[in-house]
């Protein structure tokens, strides 16, 4: 289904106010094909029949809602990188227990979650490997602005390619169920994770102070001013001794001089310099 010029204009305009990304005019034919899909998945007969039912029932309704979210990237998989979850469990996990120790407490937040493969890996770890932390209280707290992510992540039920990637036998044999031809996360995984709608650009983030925060593969998709917006946002709730991790092609270099690369595993993690 062929995209007019003011079609893409339009897509742009409310993508760049409800998400902050900002579509280059190379990504036309992205556009085209993901409304192509929206209009064939709605039953309707046309991209320019979809966009005027955006317009006619406006910015609360379900459909302009689904046109916004058609248009984010939700790549994803269970231990993304592999480092950041190895440095996950051998360096940051060790110090947050040797620092919180008289506390026993402390929150994680994992933002732009997707489908909710990165805070069950992230939950699938400490489940394992740290015992100890049974007489903790700690949140795992995971946003994102899709609400269809957002459904899937909270059902934990993925197809066999998805838990082909990244997972390994080991964790489907102990933490999933067969569930026909999906596999579905089991309950003890599934209650260490809450999960709920935040948008990044919301003026107020309605999350637990994170000692540890993964938000990983989304700044890429903003401009430096968005990014630096974010970061900031981040520095003004993290703990000062906290731990945030971002996407292998993201940084807080040249956005953010008061982050500090930490250098370890073949990865990077950033922390707030010591004042
Ligand atoms: C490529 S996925 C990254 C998923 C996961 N963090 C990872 O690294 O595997 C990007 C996610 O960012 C979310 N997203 C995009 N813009 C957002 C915004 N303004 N606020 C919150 N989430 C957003 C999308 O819905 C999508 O789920």
């Amino acid at each position: 289904m062929p995209l007019l010029k003011e079609e893409f204009d339009f897509i742009k305009d409310l993508v760049r106010q409800n998400t902050g990304i900002e579509l280059e005019s190379d990504k036309e034919y992205l556009v085209e094909s993901r409304l192509t899909a929206l209009v064939y998945k709605e039953g309707l007969s046309s991209i320019e029949h979809l966009l005027s039912r955006v317009k006619i029932e406006g910015t609360q309704s379900q459909i302009y809602r689904k046109v916004v979210e058609s248009m984010l990237t939700t790549e994803t998989y269970f231990f993304r990188d592999d480092n950041p979850f190895l440095v996950f469990r051998k360096n940051v996990i060790p110090y947050i227990l040797e620092t919180r120790g008289m506390l026993k407490s402390f929150n994680i937040w994992c933002g732009a979650c997707s489908t909710g493969q990165e805070p069950y890996s992230l939950a699938m770890i400490l489940n394992d490997h740290f015992p100890e932390l049974n007489s903790w209280r700690y949140r795992i707290v995971a946003t994102d602005l899709s609400l269809e992510n957002l459904e899937k992540a909270r059902a934990g039920r993925y197809s066999p390619l998805q838990v082909s990637r990244g997972l390994g036998a080991d964790n489907l044999a102990k933490h999933f169920e067969q569930k026909g031809s999906d596999w579905e996360i089991n309950d003890n995984i599934k209650s260490m994770v809450e999960f709920s709608q935040m948008n990044l650009f919301d003026a107020y983030w309605n999350i637990p102070g994170p000692d540890i925060v993964f938000l990983r593969n989304v700044l890429i998709y903003f401009d430096a001013s968005k990014k630096q917006e974010i970061l900031h946002h981040i520095k003004s709730i993290m703990a000062p001794d906290g731990f945030l991790f971002l996407g292998s092609c993201e940084t807080t270099i040249g956005l953010d001089p008061d982050f500090e690369p930490v250098y370890v595993e073949n990865t990077v993690y950033f922390r707030l310099k010591k004042t």
